[in-house]
């Protein structure tokens, strides 16, 4: 059977752990050379590793998707391993929560840092990337579909208490997915978003212990604490949380040929829960 996907190109951020790399081990098993993002070199390379291991084909690309020039430089070098890429999944993500009134402008500009900036510098080297050889295929009448996936969260769609810096951005998001939708049909980019409910992840793991990660040099606190993760999960009509899997599962939909019609699009995927 014809591999639909085989030999094509994916870019992911924060695929060193978690949906993303759900999503990368996905793509692989389906033959496309997937670019490995994350912060640290440990995730990033056993991600690449695991993908080896199966007969896939990775690179990792390690580095702060906010760091200056990254965007530019994490393109050049999926072009120069693998040429033209056919799909961005902008999914590294975190959250850095407060209530508004104790809420500063650090925590603000980090979201917007991570979950705006950032996707815009990457959604726009990749269109830089592709221009030229998309005008081309669209002028021989060539219809060959790329895919942005920018991915998002229920906090943006229906807003979350103590996440006004991360909802805010993930909101933005899918205005940047509506607008980019319109400019580069004509080059056949589907750009669509995913907003995600409760998945099983670091960031949102029940726990009552305090844990935290390392961010650009900050200390950020994560997980979800038990009684929380209960009730929201008790809301969710599936009846429980998704696996990272799952959630690669709706971002997948995107990047196939039969999404090739839909653009401009937020997906929740949430078990059914909208807040
Ligand atoms: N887990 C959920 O319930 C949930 C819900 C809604 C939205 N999301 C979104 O899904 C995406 C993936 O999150 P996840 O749940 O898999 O979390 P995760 O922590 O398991 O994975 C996110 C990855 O992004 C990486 N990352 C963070 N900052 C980075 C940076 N500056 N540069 C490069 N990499 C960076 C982290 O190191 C981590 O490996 C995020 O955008 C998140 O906001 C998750």
């Amino acid at each position: 059977m014809c591999n639909k996907l085989q030999g094509q190109v994916a870019l992911i951020t924060g695929s060193g752990r978690g949906i993303g790399k759900a999503l990368a081990l996905k793509l692989a098993s389906k033959g496309v050379r997937v670019v490995i993002n994350d912060l640290d070199q440990e995730p990033t390379e056993d991600t690449v590793a695991q993908i080896k291991a199966t007969g896939g084909e990775a690179i990792a690309v390690v580095g702060s998707i906010t760091s200056e020039g990254f965007a530019d430089n994490f393109i050049a070098g999926a072009v120069k391993a693998y040429g033209t890429p056919d799909m961005l999944i902008n999914n590294a993500g975190y959250t850095w929560d407060s209530m508004i009134h104790k809420a500063d402008d650090e925590q603000f500009d980090a979201m917007y840092e991570i979950h705006l900036k950032a996707p815009f510098q990457l959604n726009r080297a990749f269109v830089r990337a592709i221009r030229d050889i998309a005008k081309k295929e669209a002028a021989a009448g060539i219809e060959n579909f790329r895919k942005i996936v920018n991915i998002s969260s229920i906090a943006g769609v229906c807003g979350n208490t103590g996440q006004v810096n991360y909802s805010s951005m993930k909101a933005g998001l899918s205005g940047m997915t509506k607008t980019l939708a319109k400019e580069l049909g004509r080059l056949k980019v589907n750009v669509n978003c995913v907003a995600f409910g409760v998945i099983d992840t670091r960031l949102t793991e029940a726990t009552d212990e305090k844990k935290s990660i390392t961010v650009d040099g900050r200390e950020i606190g994560v997980g979800v604490p038990e009684k929380v993760h209960a009730a929201f999960s008790a809301a969710i009509p599936l009846g429980r949380s998704g696996s990272a899997e799952e959630a690669a599962d709706g971002v997948y939909l995107f990047c196939t040929p039969e999404s090739n019609y839909i653009s401009g699009q937020v997906l929740l995927v949430a078990g059914g829960l909208s807040l």
